[in-house]
């Protein structure tokens, strides 16, 4: 069983424990936050998050922490998404 050792601060001041290889999606609703998505394949931007200052596109990438335990989360916003 993995541990749940990292630790995501998450925009609603919520935290969470999960473990490297965690997907973003399901973690982000356990801290009751969903993160936006279209394609699901890599190409649009629409699931992009702000880790620790570096832009993750969500749906091709699990939770990774190198050396740091605590991931701050920041969801991005793009005009083109927006209504
Ligand atoms: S949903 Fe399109 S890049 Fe992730």
């Amino acid at each position: 069983m993995k541990e749940a050792k990292i630790k995501i601060i998450w925009p609603n001041n919520h935290e969470t424990f999960v473990s490297e290889g965690d997907d973003w999606f399901s973690s982000a609703e356990k801290a009751g936050l969903e993160i936006p998505t279209g394609c699901l394949t890599g190409s649009c931007g629409a699931c992009e998050i702000d880790v620790n200052g570096e832009t993750v596109r969500a749906c091709i990438s699990d939770i990774k922490s190198k050396e740091k335990c605590i991931l701050k989360v920041v969801l991005t916003t793009d005009p083109f998404w927006e209504n």
